[in-house]
């Protein structure tokens, strides 16, 4: 096995990655020595794939405040949030803003020069920053732009897999991971390490995010003994192109696209008449399949009836400036010119509102561990993320993470090696050696079917119960899968059977989560206890690893800005 000693080690390379190493860098000048790494090349995290914005104030000036964008976002968060994470939240993303100006980034602007903002959903002025329908993979290639300055601190392990984080003694030392390109297993030694790994998208079937978007992060950090929480907070898209996915970005309708059922009628008149298109994601996804199951959609393929999403409003120069990237994507992927004919889309896992359970400054419970962007849960979004928060959140709590590992690497003495690095690595050993009968790639299909069937929209227990033994009789069949593949270079019938674990451990959080929640909030929405429960459940909910599946645990919600109230738009 290699041995690779380094100060700081930042996993996942996405905006919450990049923006960590940036600030850990310029804090260090010159001192720590940082590691980053990544189970892709370095600019194919999924981040690369947000589109329509990220949230800040800017505009005082004109009517926007700090309280507006924290109560837009406690109230969207079905009053989930801490409020105490949003309060902080609202005052740093537009600095954050500023410094990406600076930093180069070509942000759309306005006639008069100025930063220019869109609508988003659930915001109740027009917030959302954009670099016309690439905000994501601009910011990206900003932040890594800016960061070539620092080269000499730095040290890339690109399509670095890595398997497990090593614990010793209540802290972390370092991580086992696969070089796929070399073929070799390696040790990564760290003083501290920052997660930055995102979501776990893909333990659905239909949904926005990349093949590559897996949960690793989250169940590392579950195996390393860290809770998960609020797993069971899945955030539906309204706009998820039909047959694929994709990603039809919430600008859409923050440019003035309209959401119309077979009958040609703007249906969400009668579901947030005051809001309609721009009303938060979880009641537009709510209000679609209400549609379809109505009868009110246009029947599409495999069941995914859809329902229209109609740009033909905003013109073709709008769209050819503010919307470059949906066209091409709707010309190439199903022959749908929007500037002419409504695009076929239905609601679509998008987002993990759950994750690392974290303090305000993105510490977990391990003193050396942080975690930042979509793999950590600060509790911002509670039970349902307003769009263009995501990205914001990237941007803040990467930089409150780098500066808080980088400052603690430069006061402690490097890590000591583990008692036997090669313990570690014996889980990849049985699993090359494995001989079972067991498909993991069937596995992974059936985990991903099970949770479109079980997890979506909407649930019911007697669905979810279905699911989590449908869960657990897939890890049974894991233990019995076999690697067909036994090299380790390039192995990515390897790579992709580890993911699969790391998938059903996931699934598992999220699923008991929301059987045990018997409530209804933000994403989570139970057809058997449609209401919003804040006595029993104005808490979130923290999943543990233990020998026979999640336990679970529960903790206080901070509410000490405004009191809960009826969710109405
Ligand atoms: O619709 C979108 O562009 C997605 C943005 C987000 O998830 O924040």
């Amino acid at each position: 096995m290699e041995v690779y000693t380094h100060d700081l080690i930042i996993l996942g390379t996405g905006i919450a990655g990049l923006r960590a190493a940036l600030e850990a860098a310029q804090i260090s000048q010159g001192e720590l020595d940082i590691a980053l790494v990544s189970k892709l090349q370095l600019m194919r995290a999924h981040s690369v794939a947000a589109e329509g914005g990220t949230a800040a104030v800017l505009r005082q000036d004109e009517g926007d405040s700090y309280e507006l964008h924290a109560w837009d976002t406690i109230k969207g968060s079905d009053f989930l949030a801490d409020q105490n994470v949003v309060d902080f939240f609202v005052q740093e993303a537009p600095q954050e803003i500023l410094r990406l100006d600076h930093w180069g980034i070509p942000w759309s602007r306005r006639e008069d020069g100025r930063i220019a903002q869109r609508p988003f959903g659930g915001h109740t002025y027009p917030r959302a920053v954009f670099a016309a329908d690439k905000t994501g993979l601009l910011e990206m290639q900003t932040l890594y732009d800016t960061l070539t300055k620092h080269t000499k601190q730095l040290r890339r392990y690109d399509e670095g897999f890595v398997v497990s984080l090593v614990i010793e003694n209540g802290r972390f030392i370092g991580l086992t991971m696969i070089d796929m390109l070399k073929g070799h297993s390696v040790f990564i030694r760290g003083k501290a390490l920052i997660l930055a790994t995102g979501g776990a998208g893909q333990i659905f079937g239909f949904t926005t995010y990349s093949e590559t978007v897996t949960g690793d992060g989250l169940a590392l950090a579950y195996r390393a003994g860290l809770p998960l929480k609020d797993m069971e907070f899945i955030q539906f898209h309204p706009t998820g192109l039909i047959p694929s996915g994709i990603l039809m970005t919430e600008a859409c309708r923050g440019e003035g696209g309209l959401l119309l059922n077979n009958q040609g009628k703007r249906f969400m008149e009668v579901y947030a008449p005051a809001k309609m298109e721009l009303a938060p994601r979880d009641m537009v996804s709510r209000s679609e399949m209400l549609e379809i199951e109505a009868g009110r959609g246009f029947p599409g393929p495999e069941g995914l009836d859809y329902i229209h999403l109609d740009l033909r409003g905003l013109g073709r120069e709008k769209i050819l400036e503010r919307l470059p990237l949906i066209r091409e994507v709707t010309l190439k992927h199903i022959g749908i010119d929007p500037i002419e004919t409504p695009i076929p889309i239905r609601p679509v896992a998008h987002y993990t509102m759950g994750g690392v359970h974290t303090d305000l400054k993105g510490r977990t419970g391990i003193e050396n561990i942080w975690a930042a962007g979509e793999v950590a849960c600060v509790s911002l979004h509670g039970a349902n993320r307003l769009g263009a928060n995501s990205t914001a959140e990237c941007l803040v709590w990467g930089r409150v993470t780098g500066a808080e590992a980088a400052r603690y690497c430069k006061t402690v003495p490097a890590a000591e090696m583990p008692k036997n690095i090669n313990q570690a690595w014996a889980q990849v050993e049985a699993l090359i050696q494995s001989t079972g009968g067991e498909d993991h790639y069937q596995i992974r299909k059936e985990l991903r079917h099970n949770l479109d069937l079980t997890l979506g929209v909407f649930r019911t227990g007697e669905k979810m119960e279905t699911g989590l033994r449908k869960i657990r009789e897939l890890k049974e069949r894991y233990q019995f899968i076999s690697v067909k593949d036994k090299s380790l270079r390039y192995n990515t019938d390897l790579i992709r059977a580890i993911e699969t674990g790391f998938m059903l451990d996931v699934a598992e959080t999220a699923t008991l989560g929301a059987l045990n929640r018997t409530e209804s909030r933000g994403g989570h929405a139970r057809q058997d206890f449609p209401a919003r429960n804040d006595e029993h459940w104005l808490k979130h909910t923290l999943a543990y690893q233990a020998e026979n599946g999640p336990r679970l645990e529960y903790c206080a919600v901070d509410v000490s800005m405004w009191k809960p109230v009826e969710r109405k738009y």
